[in-house]
């Protein structure tokens, strides 16, 4: 597996800035077409090659396709959809109104023997507020390596997560979302065929995303961590499938953006604010958002049409093992895979009847249940059960999962070092009627 390190010492060591708020940088004085180079961040010195963006040392056979492959993300994060500039310090993140100045990034090619176990890394220059890219020379072509640092140097760039470690983890997550949107996603298609580069297959790690669903949502433990493939749930936060007001292309941003200068809160607790702020308006709760993620997860309904074609691929070889049955039509989940902070049990039935009913129990803890229903066509209906409770007819062809996730208040936690309190599962059973689960 490659390391995709976003190093901890350079990011932890930059000093925190003390600012009250930070607008949306809504007024935007045109950037230049070109940026001014900066070889001081990272000490660049012989050859190199620029773009208008970046500048890649040295110049080589590969420089030409990093650079295209760099102004193509700049062009559909940036100037598509709203990220601050790599470009721009993070220093200056509070003003409304970007000034610049603007610089190109650099990026540097190294030997494997650099950076051992990574295939890039994020460098940081604390005192300019700038961010450059170290990347293994094998991986200087290869989208969801440096495409991947580049998410990490726009989340530097947005600043408030600096030197805030509950929110360490989430930066893999991110940048893979990042990676991902780029290489699989129609959003930017656009940016990659006007410099003719192609699509590619979604990042997507089902195995570890719906084979060990049972996590906490963002889980960065050392070796059976979940940080670099939770990504999903940005994606479908941002996609926004159920039309959530207060989401959309800028959720990510917003969960910057919105954080609580120097609270050191979870990501969590900034997207929760996004949604109470429009709770007037039908907005959802945090537990409710959460619980319909893993609801559209039984079927990777979640707006990613390739991240679905492989569900549908490798739905077979999934781990679905969850229950232990207790017969007459109840089931009991497995401990160890009871359903952790913002995890979820995603339960396949086996219908025996049209009328398929369940009744979830948990043994204290609130939960948020749901039946997703998928049917012959491939459309997908969900069903809030209240309380854990709720029935459905099943029309022809149409099958059933339920889902259950531990969805409590927020807590505070810090994903590389998760308290046992959070990490426990919430047990519950099911009594089914109509199907077998
Ligand atoms: C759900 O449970 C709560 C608390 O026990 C109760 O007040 C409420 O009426 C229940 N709702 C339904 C629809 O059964
Ligand atoms: C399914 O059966 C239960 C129990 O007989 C009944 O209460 C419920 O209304 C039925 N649900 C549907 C959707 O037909
Ligand atoms: C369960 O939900 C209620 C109502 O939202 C909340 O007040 C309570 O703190 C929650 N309990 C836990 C353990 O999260």
């Amino acid at each position: 597996m490659l390391l995709l390190l976003l190093l901890a010492s350079a990011l932890l060591s930059i000093p925190v800035q003390h600012v009250s708020a930070l607008p949306n940088p809504a007024v935007v004085a045109a950037p230049p077409a070109q940026f001014t180079a900066n070889p001081s961040i990272g000490s660049g010195t012989g050859s190199y090659k620029d773009s208008a963006h970046f500048r890649v040392y040295p110049s080589d056979a590969d420089s030409d396709a990093t650079l295209k492959m760099l102004e193509a993300a700049h062009s559909c994060f940036v100037e598509g959809m709203g990220w601050r500039s790599p470009g721009l310090s993070y220093k200056n993140a509070a003003s409304a109104t970007e000034t610049g100045p603007w610089y190109k990034t650099n990026v540097y090619k190294v030997e494997a023997s650099a950076m051992p176990g990574a295939a890039a890394q994020t460098w940081t220059d604390a005192n300019a507020g700038l961010a450059y890219l170290k990347v293994v020379k094998d991986y200087m072509t290869t989208p969801g390596v440096v495409v991947h640092e580049f998410g990490h140097a726009m989340t530097y760039s947005e600043k408030n997560w600096i030197d805030q470690t509950r929110t360490g983890a989430w930066w893999e997550t991110i940048a893979n979302f990042i990676a991902d949107m780029y290489i699989a996603t129609p959003t930017c298609q656009a940016a990659k065929s006007a410099a003719g580069l192609p699509d590619g297959d979604t990042l997507i790690e089902l195995k570890k995303v719906i084979g060990d669903s049972y996590q906490v949502l963002v889980d960065g433990t050392s070796g059976t961590g979940n940080y670099y493939q939770a990504w999903p749930f940005l994606s479908y936060i941002t996609t926004n499938p159920d039309s959530y007001p207060g989401l959309g292309k800028e959720t990510i941003q917003n969960m910057i953006r919105k954080y609580k200068i120097n609270s050191n809160e979870t990501p969590l607790h900034s997207l929760e604010r996004l949604l109470s702020s429009s709770s007037s308006s039908g907005g959802a709760t945090i537990q409710k958002l959460v619980g319909r993620y893993w609801a559209r997860m039984a079927y990777v309904d979640i707006g990613h049409a390739k991240a679905k074609a492989m569900f549908e691929s490798q739905r077979k070889s999934l781990n679905y093992a969850n229950l232990d049955a207790n017969g007459n039509g109840k089931w009991t989940v497995k401990s160890a895979r009871a359903p952790r902070y913002m995890g979820a049990s995603i339960l396949p039935l086996k219908s025996t009847g049209a009328n398929v009913s369940v009744v979830v129990t948990a043994s204290g803890g609130n939960f948020t249940a749901t039946l997703a229903v998928k049917g012959s066509g491939g459309g997908v209906r969900y069903m809030d059960l209240v309380n854990g409770s709720g029935s459905v007819a099943l029309a022809s062809g149409e099958e059933a999962t339920l889902v259950v996730a531990n969805t409590p208040a927020l807590v505070q936690y810090d994903a590389f070092s998760i308290p046992a309190d959070v990490n426990k599962g919430l047990g519950f059973s099911v009594q089914v009627t109509g199907a077998t689960a």
